[in-house]
């Protein structure tokens, strides 16, 4: 079982070691990791925010497990240097067209959440966020207006066949919940969402199973707040499904506790290849602290185990170890708490 594991910046290292613990305690066989740096790190040691190196670890590997990328220091750079191009161009070049975003109030911990506790409990939905095109990949640029002034712009664009895949997944993914799916998107609006619903009405006619239904992105950020109930599985594209899971995750109660999963096509002894990262960035603001809750990234190495390892058993081990810290109080201060990073990091593995 070969691990990349890319930290990259920020807390990004805090919460990742934590992580490599918990998958270390669980004695799988073979383990294998292999560093690599990512982000900031990789452009102030190798010039690049993605070294070759590093792409070359990951393709060798069955998973990556990543942190965070982001550095202030950073940000006047020209921005295929900046530290983001790390994450983009490791989704890109490894073909992770697909996002599972899971935002889910564990029971009896609605009092996490800054919703009602009767609306918390109802909250429980996949994202299932396209994660390489939109306008994150389109040409982009900047100009000067018709009356001088500068004017930045960008191409967003979806051609039938993305979203045909993501759409696949996304009914797939329904399939082990309820079989609802609500394709959320602006086609009041925009042209690349008109495509984007025409062709995912058109796929759901060869999955007769599946409930599809359509939603504005306004409107849905308003009801996953209010009536979260509704959404089982959000089918929706790269930018928008960025916007929305931030959103769902301060439902949950904070960012620091949701994981994701970034899979593609490729096919490995184990499974599937995929790279496993908390949704949250670098957090500046609190970096080199140990004040980083872990819990996210730890949740995303037990998404790497069930969909990249074939080991739904171990999966749900760890989900359970950081369920029950969390029952027995412990919490980052993302949560109100005052536990560091490497204490709830000791907490779920004594749970485990
Ligand atoms: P952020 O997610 O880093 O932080 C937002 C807020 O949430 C901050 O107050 C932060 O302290 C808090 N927070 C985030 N994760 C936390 C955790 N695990 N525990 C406790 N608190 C946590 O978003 P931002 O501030 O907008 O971005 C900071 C940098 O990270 C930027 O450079 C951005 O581009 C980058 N970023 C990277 C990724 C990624 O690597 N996938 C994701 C988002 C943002
Ligand atoms: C995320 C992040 C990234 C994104 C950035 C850092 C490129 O916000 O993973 O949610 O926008 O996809
Ligand atoms: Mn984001």
């Amino acid at each position: 079982m070969k691990i990349a594991v890319l930290p990259g910046d920020g807390i990004g290292p805090e919460v990742t070691r934590e992580a490599v613990r918990v998958l270390e305690m669980l004695g799988l066989p073979g383990l294998t990791l292999f560093d690599g740096d990512v982000g900031g790190i990789a452009y102030k040691r190798h010039g690049q925010p993605l070294p070759e190196e590093t792409l070359t670890i990951a393709h060798a590997c069955d998973a990556v497990l990543f942190g965070a990328v982001g550095d202030p220091e950073c940000d006047g750079l020209e921005r295929k240097l900046r530290p983001e191009q790390a994450i983009l161009g490791l989704r890109k070049h490894l073909g992770l067209f697909a996002n599972l975003r899971p935002a889910r109030v564990f029971a009896g911990l609605e009092h996490l959440s800054p919703l009602k506790p009767e609306i918390a409990r109802t909250l429980d939905v996949m994202i299932v966020r396209e994660l390489t095109g939109d306008i994150y990949f389109g040409d982009k640029g900047e100009r000067a207006a018709s009356d001088g002034s500068r004017e930045g712009w960008d191409m967003m664009s979806y051609c039938e066949t993305e979203v045909q895949r993501i759409a696949r997944v996304a009914f797939r993914t329904a399939r082990s919940r309820d079989c609802r799916v609500c394709s959320v998107d602006k086609a009041n609006v925009l042209e690349t969402s008109q495509v984007w619903r025409d062709t995912v009405k058109a796929a759901a006619g060869s999955h007769p199973d599946i409930e599809l239904s359509h939603m504005y992105v306004d409107n849905a950020a308003m009801q996953i707040i209010s009536n979260p109930a509704q959404f089982g599985v959000i089918l929706t594209g790269n930018l928008f499904g960025d916007i929305l899971s931030d959103l769902a995750s301060a439902a949950v109660g904070s960012i620091g506790l949701l994981p994701s999963a970034s899979m593609g096509d490729r096919a490995t002894e184990f499974g599937r290849f995929g790279l496993y990262e908390p949704i949250h960035g670098s957090a500046p603001d609190i970096a080199g602290q140990g004040k980083a809750n872990p819990m996210a990234t730890i949740l995303s190495a037990a998404m790497m185990l069930r969909h990249s390892f074939g080991r739904e058993a171990d999966a749900v081990r760890i989900e359970t170890a950081v369920e029950r810290a969390l029952a027995d109080g412990i919490r980052g201060g993302d949560l109100g708490g005052d536990h560091g990073t490497e204490e709830i990091g000791a907490a779920v593995r004594e749970r485990l």
